[in-house]
């Protein structure tokens, strides 16, 4: 089998040492807790981990916990029995079994509900699962890979999430740097990305040249390595019109440079209301989504709200 190394792509100083970590953790069993921002990578990193691991022949279970409604994460994580409650037609196999011998990965861990999070410890300490619905006990051999990219710190600070479950969980700890820390891989990223996507649409696309790849490097992608990949899709499809995306984000940038003049002249609790609003309007009304571009746990977020007055714009989910 080819080395589960080389899907991570970067050979940056910063990914080598990513890279070393990641066999240094891949061998051991205990948890590991992956931080980074938005689409840096931190599912590649929990599959690498994963592919690496005496594990690799077992099932990898990737779920995001921000996509599971507060009301299902239990039936989905550790599954039901028929009857256990009014949809419950037939037995449903939780993630945690679904996994077994294998590796659950659970993306956007800062934002499991704090209610929850007490039954996942003991799911964690006891090494056993119940079905929803059943008073069974069903033994579980897991090895959990968590990510986020919330301040979890922070949380636990404020409350919003138990610090004896980040213990349990950040035994070690992986930090993705942000892309606009490692510009030296962006052409290396590029090339994958075009072999990945042009060999999709069976059409062999030639690399930007040197004076676009400079200008690549020069962004700082906030959106980090996804921004990117969507940037290859649309170069493959567009050539250099897609730069334009890059163009207006960067003009946007100076735009908000302007705003930001103005901030000078306002209060800190002024300035945090104005940029509540703004994201809010941003993610049209999603307050899920919101609290996510901001940092902040959906209570703190809720409570800011009240304590601004700040109107929900109406949801769309
Ligand atoms: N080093 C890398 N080499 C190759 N592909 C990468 C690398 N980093 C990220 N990607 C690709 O970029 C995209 C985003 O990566 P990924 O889903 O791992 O990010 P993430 O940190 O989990 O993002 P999110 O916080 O939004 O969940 C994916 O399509 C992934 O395959
Ligand atoms: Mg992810």
């Amino acid at each position: 089998m080819a080395d589960p190394l080389q899907t991570v792509v970067g050979n940056s100083l910063l990914m080598r040492e990513l890279k070393q970590q990641i066999l240094q953790v891949a061998g051991a069993e205990f948890p590991v807790m992956i931080l980074g921002e938005s689409g840096a990578g931190k599912e590649v990193v929990a599959r690498a981990i994963h592919a690496l691991s005496a594990r690799r022949d077992a099932p990898f279970v990737g779920q995001s916990c921000l996509a599971i409604p507060e009301s299902l994460i239990e039936s989905e994580l550790f599954g039901f029995e028929a009857g256990a409650f009014t949809d419950a037609r037939e037995r449903r196999i939780g993630l945690f079994e679904q996994a077994e011998g294998g590796t659950l990965f659970l993306d956007e861990i800062g934002d499991i509900p704090l209610s929850f999070q007490k039954r996942l410890l003991r799911v964690l300490q006891e090494r056993e699962v119940r079905r929803l619905g059943s008073a069974d006990a069903i033994k579980i051999n897991v090895r959990i890979i968590t990510a986020t990219n919330a301040p979890i710190e922070r949380f636990v600070s404020e409350g919003q999430f138990r610090s004896d479950l980040l213990y349990r969980l950040n035994t070690f700890e992986i930090r993705v740097p942000p892309l606009r820390q490692r510009t030296e891989d962006v052409p290396a990223l590029v090339e994958f990305f075009l072999r990945k996507h042009g060999l999709r649409y069976g059409i062999e696309v030639k690399a930007p040249e040197a004076e676009i790849m400079q200008r690549l490097k020069d962004y700082p992608w906030p959106g980090n390595v996804r921004e990117l990949e969507n940037f290859v899709v649309r170069w493959i499809s567009l050539g250099e019109e897609a730069l334009g995306a890059l163009d207006r984000s960067v003009a946007l940038g100076f735009e908000q440079q302007e705003v930001s003049r103005r901030w000078l002249t306002m209060t800190m609790d002024e300035i945090e209301a104005e940029v509540i609003r703004m994201v809010l309007k941003d993610c049209g009304g999603n307050k899920t989504l919101a609290a996510r571009r901001l940092g902040l746990a959906r209570k703190s977020l809720y409570n800011k709200m009240e304590r601004y007055n700040i109107e929900g714009v109406e949801a769309r989910k």
